[in-house]
């Protein structure tokens, strides 16, 4: 089979490998597309702290079940499948209270273990989930990006007084405009990037308001549509990005964050206490993959919007490049394998 394999940073290649057997409890995917996320290039570019070399990358993939390990019943090949890049041991303290994503053994598909950018993957059954006819092959490639932004809104519980402030109209942005508009009905949705052409996507999914926060300054823009953020979301992820939410939040908002920067900030107690602000992390997903494909069945959500390109695997390094540095015109490139 052929796998795309980064060797050691800045070496990508599509490589040979032995089609791999599942193990007991464990299915094998034939996988037919894969998104393209930014923890793929950062991995590729040495930029990622958990990964460790040579690597199959890719944790967004799709495709049919075509054998099954000791224990899984052969009825399920043949099932349309998206893998769940989170791989947990179960037993301990996280997993025992239903937050497998920061399993104390985490294992991510794509970074600490071999990924879906590869005709072939053996995962454990259960990170299998199958995915209704109604779903076309490239809307359920697209399930794991919005279990990002199902998992910061299962913690930030959404509801229709609030009014967002979201940070950043990449992928992560997106989807969460999306979840918002679509499945919890909040009253108003504001965007603030520092690319126009992402501002555009951002209001054709879904959001009221965009903001250039390059060009202008956030709070008098918001002072002037009066507006106070009651959820704050950070899918831009930069570390001056918290202190200033903490300014512009509502007394009794909820902020949510998502980088890895380990670069500080600086927050004083008295920002936070004074308006008794929640501040809430999210790390990839905990279970959500049945719930977004739900969203998909009941149309609640539009995968397809987010869908720029799609290449052949053979043409990864291009569309790896054209994902890295058109961000004016990409959002989810996909691959066919
Ligand atoms: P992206 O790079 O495509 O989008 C980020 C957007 O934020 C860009 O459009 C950029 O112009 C904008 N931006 C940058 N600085 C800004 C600022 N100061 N104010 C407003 N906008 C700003 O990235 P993507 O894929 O949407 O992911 C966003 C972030 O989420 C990344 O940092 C990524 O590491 C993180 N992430 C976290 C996950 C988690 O589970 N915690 C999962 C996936 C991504
Ligand atoms: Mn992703
Ligand atoms: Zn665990």
């Amino acid at each position: 089979m052929k796998s795309v394999t980064i060797q050691q940073p800045e070496k990508l290649v599509i490589e040979e490998r032995a089609i791999p057997q599942p193990l007991p409890g464990e299915v094998r995917i034939r996988v037919t597309c894969a998104g393209i996320c930014g923890s793929d290039v950062h991995i590729y570019r040495g930029h990622n702290p958990f990964a460790r070399y040579p690597r199959v990358i890719g944790h967004e993939f799709f495709g049919h079940i075509d054998a099954v390990g000791e224990g899984i019943e052969k009825t399920r090949i043949g099932e349309r499948v998206v893998g769940d890049p989170v791989v947990s041991c179960g037993h301990c303290y996280p997993c025992a209270v239903g937050r497998p994503n920061v399993c104390a053994e985490l294992q991510v598909i794509g970074v600490h273990r071999d990924g879906g950018f590869s005709e072939y993957i053996t995962l454990p059954a259960q990170n299998a989930h199958v995915v209704p006819d109604s779903i076309p092959d490239n809307e359920a490639t697209m399930v794991e990006p919005f279990t990002i932004a199902a998992n910061i809104c299962s913690q930030m519980k959404p509801c229709t007084l609030d009014t967002v402030l979201i940070y950043g109209a990449g992928p992560m942005g997106l989807t969460s405009i999306q979840a918002l508009r679509g499945v919890y009905g909040v009253k108003e949705i504001v965007v603030a990037d520092r690319i126009d052409e992402r501002l555009s996507m951002a209001k054709a999914n879904g959001a009221d308001w965009v903001i250039n926060n390059a060009k202008s300054d956030l709070k008098n823009e918001l002072d002037a549509l009066g507006i106070r953020p009651t959820l704050i979301i950070d899918a831009a992820c930069h570390p001056s990005i918290l202190p200033e939410a903490i300014t512009l939040a509502s007394p009794a908002a909820r902020i949510g964050i998502m980088g890895f920067s380990s670069e500080p900030c600086v927050i004083s107690q008295q920002a936070i206490t004074s308006k008794e602000l929640t501040i809430y992390s999210s790390r990839l997903n905990s279970n959500r993959f049945p719930m977004v494909i739900n969203w998909m069945t009941e149309k609640k959500i539009q995968p397809e919007k987010l869908i720029t390109h799609q290449l052949a695997y053979t043409q990864v390094l291009e569309a790896m490049e054209l994902f890295e540095k058109d961000q004016r015109k990409c959002c989810k490139v996909l691959l066919k394998f």
